[in-house]
């Protein structure tokens, strides 16, 4: 199912928990809904599903105004935050309750629930109460149960909020193969970047109730719109005068704030620094063991740096003088935003220091 969300506004008494959302969602396509605590996710999807009423804006489903629909009429599967499967019924009986309240006969119910089943891996566990279960069963169980009755439109408010990381991660590569194979229209709510990156063919980043930026997993860590979206997904740090950088200074207003990823950094003694003369200079403030690297913060005259170094790098120590090459930046001011390439780097004579 297509659908498309135009203008939607809604408060709770004086608070404004969804300020002029728009969106469009095509038809087959998992879209994760990112963003931090009390921005109003699960206030939009319970838009989308009826259980709330928009104060202004309209919501269509495949072209049609959906607005006056009740929820029961919408074709929607939903898996609630927290959700609790109901505790005296089976799996089996979790699974065909959608289909017993839509009075399907007997046949059709076994049938149904029986592909379920094995859809969702399981099988030999129909008897079981949801107490006997894993929490990772429990929301594969959750998980069947909003697809029994065939709904066009499956949404899911933090599947995986209660499970541990290690079972998380296996369910994340689960779920995005089988709504693959079920090619159902699938919003997925989390606040979890590396989830939504990992499942969503689209990301919506929601914060303090509005869309801050729509678009595939790579185009907003590349292109990220706002200095918040950017503070989001992928690691960063702030500069409040991007004026003051070499390579830089040129093409940076004033004004403008600069957003600077780990990525984006060498950090080094001189001979360590592929174009030194283009390096700010910088004291080493603080070194971490991050498992796989070091991560390392350095104070320059421009602000404080947050880059990562090699394990097979000499070690540094707090205190050590560096130089700190920044090979990329994004820069914000009220005209917008754009990425920043160090101009020094490309500079063919380059004047040693
Ligand atoms: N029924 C309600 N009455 C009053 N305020 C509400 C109601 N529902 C939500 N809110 C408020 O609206 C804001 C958005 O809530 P919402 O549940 O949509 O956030 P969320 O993004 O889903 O957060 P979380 O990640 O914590 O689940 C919050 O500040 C919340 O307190
Ligand atoms: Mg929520």
């Amino acid at each position: 199912m297509h659908i498309v969300a135009e203008h939607l506004t809604k408060s709770f008494g004086r608070f404004q928990a969804t300020r002029d959302v728009s969106f469009e969602v095509e038809s087959g396509k998992l879209v994760g809904l990112l963003g931090p605590s009390g921005g109003g996710k699960t206030t939009i999807l319970r838009m989308l599903a009826g259980l709330e009423e928009p104060d202004s804006g309209v919501i269509r489903f495949d072209g049609r105004i959906v607005n006056q629909q009740p929820p029961r009429e919408r074709g929607i599967g939903f898996v609630f935050q927290n959700y609790a499967l109901f505790r005296h019924m089976s799996v089996w009986d979790n699974i065909a309750f959608g289909l017993t309240v839509q009075k399907r006969t007997k046949a059709q119910i076994k049938e149904r629930v029986g592909e379920l089943i094995e859809l969702t891996g399981l099988s030999g566990l129909e008897r079981r109460l949801p107490h006997q279960l894993s929490g990772g069963q429990r929301q594969r169980v959750a998980f069947a149960r909003a697809l029994a009755p065939e709904p066009q439109l499956l949404l899911l408010d933090e599947p995986f909020a209660a499970i541990d990381a290690k079972v998380r991660k296996e369910l994340r590569t689960w779920l995005k193969e089988t709504i693959a194979r079920v090619g159902i229209t699938t919003i997925f709510v989390t606040h979890d970047q590396e989830e939504a990156v990992e499942v969503a063919d689209r990301i919506m980043i929601i914060h303090q109730g509005r869309l801050e930026q729509h678009g595939t997993p790579l185009d907003i860590y590349k292109h990220p719109q706002t200095p918040f979206v950017a503070g989001f997904i992928g690691e960063s740090v702030q500069l409040d005068d991007a004026s003051r950088l070499r390579g830089f200074a040129e093409d940076a207003p004033a004004s403008a704030r600069a957003i600077v990823r780990p990525e984006f950094l060498e950090i080094g003694r001189q001979a360590e620094i592929s174009h030194p003369s283009a390096a700010e200079r910088g004291t080493v403030a603080s070194v971490y063991f991050r498992g796989t690297y070091w991560q390392v913060e350095v104070e320059t005259e421009a602000g404080r740096l947050l880059g990562h170094r090699s394990l097979e790098q000499p070690e540094l120590h707090p205190g050590d003088e560096v130089l700190v090459l920044i090979h990329r930046l994004y820069l914000y001011n009220d005209q917008g935003h754009k990425t920043l390439e160090n101009r020094l780097k490309f500079d063919p004579l380059p004047v040693h220091i």
